[in-house]
């Protein structure tokens, strides 16, 4: 298939970016997203043109890496599905792609369709871990974990931290992310002595990371390439509004 791309081109991140126009004669519908860009790059190397800058790592959906927004979804049209996972043939011959890195004041660009999403880190250092004693393994029947708050920890763990959520949401919101995050430990027993100072940490450094807040468009939801639910926003809220009211003896159920 022949495609015209119109690619975000950006040397560095304080300089003026442009979407450059690309034909590209031959695509594989069998290759992937990432794949096409590599020819892409191999095309405009041998043209002697600096090739396009875009993140990956895994390229199994699994690591959060990648994401640009094509044609002004992130990750592309495919539901619940990384870029790096997309493949040539949901598109058509002579389509035109416009590709884009996320847009958020909090994700910089970097160059290209790369952007710097160290504010997520910052986040999770400021809370997302639990205290525990380091040594050998527990015995794996201490800490018995019902099979529904397992699932739904489970759930909520699944977020690969990708930012796509940002990228779709008005807003540019992360709570989604931040939800996910917290939601996921105030379900295990371990993630209980810090869950309330851990749901005001993390909130704070997502304030002062410049995203913004949430109005219920619900575009991460249907952004996000792991499934991640609103509900975990909610059950963020909850336990930010228990500690604030200083109410965190209540039990770990679903908010
Ligand atoms: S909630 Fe979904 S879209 Fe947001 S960072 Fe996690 S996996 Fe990516
Ligand atoms: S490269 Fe790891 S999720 Fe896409």
């Amino acid at each position: 298939m022949r495609l015209k791309l119109k690619v975000w081109r950006q040397v560095s991140a304080n300089a003026k970016g442009y979407l450059q126009e690309i034909d590209v004669p031959e695509v594989s519908p069998d290759s992937s997203f990432l794949e096409m860009l590599d020819e892409v790059n191999e095309q405009l190397m041998q043209a002697g043109q600096e090739p396009i800058a875009y993140d990956s790592d895994c390229r199994e959906g699994i690591c959060g890496t990648c994401g640009v927004v094509v044609n002004g979804i992130p990750h592309g049209p495919l539901p619940a599905t990384t870029t790096c996972q997309l493949h040539m043939r949901h598109f058509k011959d002579g389509d035109v792609l416009v590709i884009e890195p996320w847009r958020s004041r909090a994700f910089r660009v970097i160059k290209d369709l790369v952007v710097d999403r160290s504010a997520f880190d910052r986040i999770i250092q400021a809370g997302g871990y639990i205290t525990a004693d380091t040594g050998s393994a527990p015995e794996a029947n201490g800490l018995p974990v019902g099979k529904e708050a397992a699932d739904r920890a489970f759930d909520s763990a699944a977020c690969i931290g990708c930012g796509a959520c940002v990228a779709a949401c008005p807003n540019a919101s992360a709570m989604l992310f931040v939800g996910a995050k917290i939601a996921h430990l105030a379900e295990l027993p371990q993630g209980q002595p810090e869950r309330y100072l851990r749901a005001i940490r993390m909130v704070e450094q997502m304030d002062k990371e410049g995203f913004g807040n949430c109005t219920n468009h619900g575009e991460c939801e249907a952004a996000c390439p792991k499934g991640i639910k609103m509900t975990n926003i909610y059950r963020m809220n909850a336990d930010l509004a228990r500690a604030f009211v200083g109410s965190t003896s209540l039990p770990a159920e679903r908010g």
